[in-house]
């Protein structure tokens, strides 16, 4: 998370990625390289093709950048659910997204969240979730909602291969694994995996 200090009496920054401007409150989620953000919803969007009219779940949504990338490719016929646990990233997101209807952002731990949406199924799901990944429950949960494709947005490896295993005892396989270098002199990474039913095509 990063400090936001108050700027011409705001409590918020301004940040631009997927030809909107998001705003982003003291203590929300942006990513720290600057052409981050940009990088990553294409890479997502470029993984998951969404297609109008499709239903969509960005889960650890912030400020709501992945169901917003998501809300403009899946058109008024679609539909997007974002779920994150910061109450000003969640007044924030709902802000950023205002303009979307067939978005809705709901507020508190996507473990205890995503079980009473009543929610059954969904085309396309992603997961951002912190260090610590999104674990056997998260993924199993992902999983049973059969989406045609799954981004898993991570920035610890060892997490992210962690679930993945997850993921393949629940039905999915990687259709492919990209690393970006987004904090240039160290050894951390940025990953994004992108996941389909094993069964398509075997
Ligand atoms: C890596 S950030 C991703 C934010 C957003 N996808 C983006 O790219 O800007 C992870 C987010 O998950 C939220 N979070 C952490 N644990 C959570 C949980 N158990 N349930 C829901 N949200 C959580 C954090 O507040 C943070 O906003």
């Amino acid at each position: 998370d990063r400090a936001v200090h108050r700027v011409h009496g705001r409590d918020f920054v301004r940040e631009r990625a997927d030809d909107r401007t998001w705003r982003v409150g003291e203590g929300g989620f942006w990513q720290v390289h600057p052409q981050a953000a940009e990088l990553l919803v294409d890479a997502v969007m470029r993984g998951l093709t969404p297609r109008k009219g499709e239903t969509a779940i960005d889960l650890y949504c912030g400020v709501g950048l992945f169901a917003g990338a998501l809300a403009d490719r899946v058109g008024e016929k679609g539909a997007v659910l974002g779920i994150e646990s910061g109450k000003r990233a969640v007044a924030d997101a709902r802000k950023n997204l205002a303009d979307f209807p067939r978005v809705r952002i709901e507020q508190g731990k996507v473990e205890k969240v995503l079980p009473r949406t009543g929610i059954t199924e969904a085309d396309l799901v992603v997961l951002d979730p912190p260090r610590t990944g999104a674990g056997r429950s998260i993924v199993e949960s992902v999983a049973a909602l059969g989406p045609r494709r799954i981004a898993y947005v991570a920035c610890d490896p060892a997490a992210l291969a962690r679930d993945l295993a997850y993921f393949t005892r629940a039905g999915y396989r990687p259709r492919f694994l990209r690393a970006f270098d987004l904090f240039p002199m160290t050894h951390h990474m940025e990953c994004v995996a992108i996941l389909e039913p094993a069964a398509k095509g075997a």
